[in-house]
């Protein structure tokens, strides 16, 4: 039986039928759900497309994002496998699931994760004290993979990915009790086809915005990519070295937003969203012309249309 640590090897192979930890929960005690060496590194999904595992570790060959990949077939949250298995991983690693029972959002929401459909993807990663901002980072760089894909993505502050204002990515960045380090939770909506009925007129996937389905690993690596590019920089010169890029994206700066926060409706202000602060504020100014700077976490903004963003 191999040491639990070598799970989190990147050139580990399980042995045949040799269960995953039990940090899976139920899922790794089913005896359906043991790794089979044959396919230990080529997990289909369902959709007729593959996580090829090895592919993945050799397109991120050398960045620190992806140096480590987990990958687990079903998960409840990879942002909970990340927060509980964080000792024994390294600064970059990264942990896939092809699909999770109980995906969670910001402010406490559910995160819809069809199976066959979606992106669910969380990193570690050491920040210090440049953590609180990264998330916008983030964003951005969802944001880069998915244009460069040739879509018109855009930022909603903080980061949500939206595209003609409907909401293709999220991200859920949580620090609590992890120290100098980040669980920064992505999930993309790549080839869905239909949402259901509650998001429905706020969610599209890259799929219905482009008429065609993308490859979920080719997204992935894409999105793993520009979130290394972003990381160096954003360490050495925090998010005002992302800033000006940031903005040209940033759907918020312009807009009308009401200030709020999701578990006490009625008790929001409206303001007009005038910039984004070199810390990565959002900077607004009210009816009367008071300016002030709005921080992520602290207050949820949503557009006129009632949809909640931060
Ligand atoms: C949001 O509310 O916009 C954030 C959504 C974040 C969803 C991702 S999916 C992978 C990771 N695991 C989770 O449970 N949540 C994040």
């Amino acid at each position: 039986m191999a040491e639990r640590a070598d799970y989190h090897r990147a050139d580990y192979h399980p042995p045949l039928r040799e269960s995953i930890p039990n940090i899976l929960g139920d899922y790794g005690s089913r005896p359906e759900n043991h790794w089979d060496r044959s396919q230990a590194d080529c997990h289909r999904i369902d959709d007729g497309q593959a996580y090829d595992i090895p592919a993945l570790r050799q397109s991120l060959k050398g960045l620190t994002i992806g140096g480590e990949i987990i990958y687990a077939e079903e998960l409840n949250s990879t942002n909970d496998y990340i927060k509980q298995a964080r000792g024994s991983l390294s600064n970059g690693a990264v942990v896939l699931a092809g699909r999770q029972l109980a995906g969670r959002g910001r402010n406490g929401r559910v995160w819809y994760s069809e199976s066959r459909a979606g992106i669910f993807v969380s990193v570690l990663l050491k920040a210090g004290r440049r953590e609180p901002s990264f998330t916008l980072a983030a964003g951005l760089a969802v944001t880069r993979a998915v244009r460069l894909l040739g879509l018109p993505a855009g930022i909603k502050w903080p980061n949500d990915c939206v595209i003609d204002g409907k909401k293709f990515a999220g991200i859920l960045t949580e620090t609590q009790g992890m120290g100098d380090f980040l669980a920064v939770g992505i999930g993309v909506n790549v080839n869905n086809s239909a949402f259901p009925e509650d998001i429905a007129e706020k969610a599209v996937s890259l799929a219905l915005a482009a008429g065609r389905r993308f490859s979920r690993q080719d997204v992935l690596a894409d999105i793993l990519r520009q979130l290394n590019y972003v990381y160096k920089p954003f360490m050495e010169g925090g998010f005002a070295v992302l800033r000006d890029e940031y903005l040209r994206h940033c759907v918020t700066v312009g807009a009308e937003v009401r200030l709020g926060t999701p578990l006490r409706e009625g008790s929001s202000e409206t303001a007009r969203a005038v910039d984004i602060s070199p810390s990565g504020g959002l900077v607004v100014v009210n009816g009367s012309g008071a300016r002030r700077e709005v921080l992520s976490g602290e207050i949820s903004v949503r557009g006129l249309d009632g949809n909640y963003t931060a």
